[in-house]
């Protein structure tokens, strides 16, 4: 989704560090980027369709360097397709305001037929250029920037974050505004910077300020007040991000999804390793979090989520029912928020979210709370709404995921279910602190069979099947019980950065339909663990080689891997474990076959990292 930079300097030189921050935000997906500055009074705007490269070639005259305020935009176009025009900056009649968004204006017809009826000519098709032109608007009638700003959002409705700037205000450079989407805000000595996420602060500065709803925060060089759309003014307390510049870089590596599968092992240990009391056979999280009073009183878990976090709550779902024993229902975030959910009393609403700002996922979160459930939520980013909503939180602690497609945050996920499933059990007496400390050795045992996992012969032996199914006519993904979801996840991975066609499906599900799709042009992807299903899945791969599907079996059951005649073989561990482990190999699966199809990896077409609009 659109990423937003501003910053605001004592001394001269805002242009570099617009685009330092925009480098960094080009994760969250874009088709566009701009930047807005004043210098010498005036305002200067440069705007390009595609690759940031393209903005920084149109940059390259120098007529924008020495200016000391500014913003710049990277786009994900809603309204209106991606080209030059209807990149942002947006600037109002006069020229003397830009303004740059994220989210939507959901009334802007009306307000573009009132602004139209004025005489207003507009010059792209966004929603975005009304709300710069309504600003300019009321600055013609003599408010001030933070007052134009306020008076202008009082007339939108929307979900959105904001960033203005206007000539001739030396007294309050730099705008921001938040209805829905994040932003966050810092100051420091002499200058001040916004950004719609944290990362593009990080290379400033590590003290933030999250925005609320209904903020205003104006952003002198070394001051930040907020406000609220009144004028009122609100105190927003600082926090203290503990990830470092450099955790966002690349270090070496051809892809950030590469380094991130690699930073696997490590993350695992960060998630699980000091939650563990293998003397009490338990699990504790801190802060008295997810306590004993507190789990017992749940009846009932719903999980809400999207995309691969719902994949992990599909997982979690396995984990709870089976070790805590109460019952759980899961749901696409932008489903359980519009089919008028029953909840019974005792319900835990569980939120999954890499980002926690994912805006179907609060949505959905926030209904369930009006419903009386209590919120909970799994989440990687500690300052993030979805965690500053909830009753209680399971941090991931899986650093900074830049790879728009989800690998280390997903399984962190994972390893979080199983934590909150053993303290489930723990607390509700349904599991024993023996079985508890079997699957707490198990999790430790994680680190070192992710590192054979990615190992150079296993990492080999995976990229030579990736080249013999590079050109695949299609695949499914299989899997039963605990490991339906990994297939699921495993499917999505390779749609989502190799853009072949894949489905994820229940192994016992393919004789109803699917298994009419299954010839020798189709590759069968079987992921089994030895227990319960075990030999179920031996049978549905069996059922599919004898159609002439092509099969490819991934785990630790060595009767399927006989079946299916090539395999990736994956360490053992416990059945309800296997998850995270069958995962990686499908991760690396989907990198290796994007990679030898030449797509960009790491910015998929028409994805978004975080999405925070509906
Ligand atoms: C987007 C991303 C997915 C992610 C989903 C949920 O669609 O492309 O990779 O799984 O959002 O994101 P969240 O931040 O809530 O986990």
């Amino acid at each position: 989704m659109c990423g937003i930079v501003g910053a605001v300097r004592r001394e001269e030189g805002v242009l570099g560090a617009l685009i330092e921050g925009l480098r960094v935000l080009e994760y969250r997906g874009y088709d566009s980027s701009g930047v807005a500055v004043i210098k010498d009074g005036r305002m200067l705007v440069r705007k390009k369709e595609g690759r940031l490269e393209n903005l920084e070639a149109a940059l390259q005259d120098g007529a924008l360097e020495g200016a000391s305020i500014g913003i710049g935009h990277t786009r994900w176009a809603t309204h209106g397709e991606p080209s030059d025009r209807n990149a942002h900056p947006h600037q109002g009649r006069s020229g003397r305001v830009a303004l740059i968004h994220n989210g939507i204006f959901e009334n802007y017809l009306e307000l573009r037929e009132e602004l139209l009826a004025d005489g207003v000519e507009f010059l792209s098709e966004t929603d975005t250029e009304i709300v710069a032109h309504l600003i300019d608007r009321e600055m013609a009638q003599g408010l001030s920037l933070p007052d134009a700003v306020r008076a202008a959002l009082r007339r939108v409705q929307g979900h959105y974050a904001v960033a203005v700037i206007a000539e001739d205000e030396p007294e309050t450079p730099l705008v921001c505004a938040r209805q829905g989407p994040p932003l966050v805000v810092a100051a420091t000595p002499n200058a001040a910077y916004l950004a719609s996420d944290v990362l593009g602060l990080l290379p400033h500065t590590n003290k933030v300020v999250y925005l609320e709803d209904g903020d205003v925060a104006v952003l002198g060089a070394g001051t930040l007040q907020v406000t609220d759309f009144a004028g009122q003014k609100v105190e927003r307390e600082e926090h203290q991000i503990d990830w470092k510049p450099g955790d966002s870089g690349l270090g070496g590596w051809p892809h950030y999804m590469l380094k991130e599968i690699h930073e696997q092992p490590d993350v695992l240990a960060r998630t699980t390793l000091e939650r563990m009391d293998l003397d009490k056979g338990d699990v504790v999280i801190e802060g008295g979090q997810f306590g004993n009073e507190a789990m017992r009183a749940v009846q009932r878990i719903q999980v809400l989520a999207c995309g691969t976090a719902l994949h992990a709550g599909m997982i979690g779902r396995y984990l709870i029912e089976g070790l805590a024993r109460v019952p759980v229902d899961v749901d696409f975030a932008s489903e359980f928020r519009y089919r008028n959910p029953v909840l019974t009393a005792g319900t835990m609403a569980l939120a999954i979210s890499q980002s926690g700002e994912t805006a179907d996922t609060l949505a959905a979160t926030r209904l369930a709370k009006e419903l009386g459930a209590q919120v909970a939520c799994i989440c990687n980013s500690a300052g993030s709404t979805q965690v500053r909503e909830a009753d209680e939180v399971l941090l991931t602690h899986a650093g900074p995921e830049i790879g728009v497609a989800s690998t280390k945050a997903f399984t962190a996920q994972v390893a979080a279910c199983v934590l909150l499933a053993i303290r489930l059990g723990r607390a509700k007496g349904t599991l024993s602190a023996d079985r508890a400390r079997e699957l707490l050795h198990g999790l430790r045992n994680l680190r070192e069979q992710i590192e054979h996992l990615l190992s150079e012969p296993v990492r080999e032996h995976i990229r030579s099947l990736a080249k013999q199914h590079a050109r695949a006519k299609g695949f499914f993904f299989l899997g039963r019980g605990v490991n339906f979801p990994v297939a699921l996840e495993g499917a999505l991975k390779l749609k989502e950065i190799s853009y072949m066609h894949a489905e994820g499906y229940a192994a016992g599900e393919m004789k109803h339909g699917p298994i009419a799709l299954i010839d020798p042009g189709m590759t069968i992807v079987a992921v089994n663990a030895p227990g319960v299903v075990a030999d179920k899945v031996r049978s549905n791969i069996e059922q599919v080689k004898s159609r002439g599907g092509v099969a490819l079996s991934v785990g630790s059951h060595q009767g399927s891997h006989k079946i299916a005649g090539q395999c990736i073989e994956v360490p053992e561990t416990d059945e309800w474990l296997s998850p995270i482990l069958n995962s990686i190999p499908l991760q690396l699966l989907s990198y290796y076959i994007a990679d030898l199809r030449g797509c960009d990896i790491d910015k998929p077409r028409n994805l978004a990292k975080s999405v925070t609009v509906e």
